[in-house]
């Protein structure tokens, strides 16, 4: 199983710090255990940090065109990423799908760009709170996984992590608790064992995102189902970063 923290910086940070992360990452990560090490900076910077990383830190973009070449201006292909030694891709991110017209269906065709490129998607799909008081969280969850993912074949699943990420709980300082994030990421396994059967479904790590940090991280990391994190606000800065890592049982078992 692959144990992953992972860093999303959203639009924050100038080059300067995105380097300075770097460095601070680099002279902790002998200490990472098992734990694989993602981190999502904006576009710009991609090819830069992806050049310079360290070992056992992937760069993923945050977004990826669901076009190909041609005339898309703005955009940026699944292809431009693997040629910048970019590993892979956030795709279904909840602001994006809020913000920036990513429906279910730009997202399945993003996964797909991914998956055909060679580079790892790493989906996020979760809730509103509105959607949760309802009683229809799984609901959403499940229609999100079955559009974006659980039709893709066994095959790829190698390239894939999901990310389950309750809107309620993304940037709010309100966490799911462990006993909600074990509940829905237990249904999500299920979920995947249905489409891929339950040897393979146990492969594919599903990390908890939404208010993550050093305080309680560990408690969310211990639980069944969880194979670790997709951080935002705590991903920033290499010591808060690092807090939550430590947080992560695989790190004190040898890669
Ligand atoms: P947060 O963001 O850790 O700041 O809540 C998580 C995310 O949006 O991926």
């Amino acid at each position: 199983m692959r144990n992953i923290v992972a860093g999303n910086w959203k639009s924050n940070h100038l080059m300067g710090d995105a380097r300075e992360w770097m460095n601070g990452m680099a002279s902790r990560l002998s200490q990472r255990g098992a734990v694989e090490i993602m981190v999502a900076p904006p576009a710009p910077y991609l090819a830069m940090l992806a050049s310079e990383a360290p070992v056992g830190v992937s760069v993923i973009a945050q977004n990826v065109s669901a076009h190909g070449e041609g005339a898309y201006t703005g955009e940026f292909t699944a292809a431009m990423l693997r040629s910048c030694g970019v590993a892979g891709a956030l795709v279904g991110h909840s602001e994006r799908r809020a913000m920036f017209g990513d429906t279910d269906e730009a997202v399945a065709a993003k996964v797909d760009a991914l998956v055909g490129a060679g580079l790892q998607a790493v989906f996020c799909c979760g809730e509103t709170l509105q959607e949760r008081e309802a009683g229809r969280a799984e609901d959403v969850v499940l229609r999100q996984l079955q559009s974006g993912v659980l039709r893709l074949g066994a095959d790829v699943l190698d390239q894939l992590v999901v990310a389950y990420e309750p809107v309620w709980a993304i940037g709010t300082g309100r966490t799911a608790t462990s006993a909600q994030a074990q509940e829905m990421h237990a249904a999500i396994r299920g979920w995947l064992g249905e489409a891929w059967g339950i040897e393979a479904a146990s492969q594919v790590p599903i990390l908890y995102g939404g208010s993550c940090k050093a305080s309680n991280a560990a408690e969310l990391f211990h639980q069944a189902d969880i194979n670790g994190g997709l951080i935002g606000g705590a991903s920033l800065q290499p010591e808060d970063f690092w807090g939550v890592v430590e947080g992560h049982p695989a790190k004190r078992t040898e890669a």
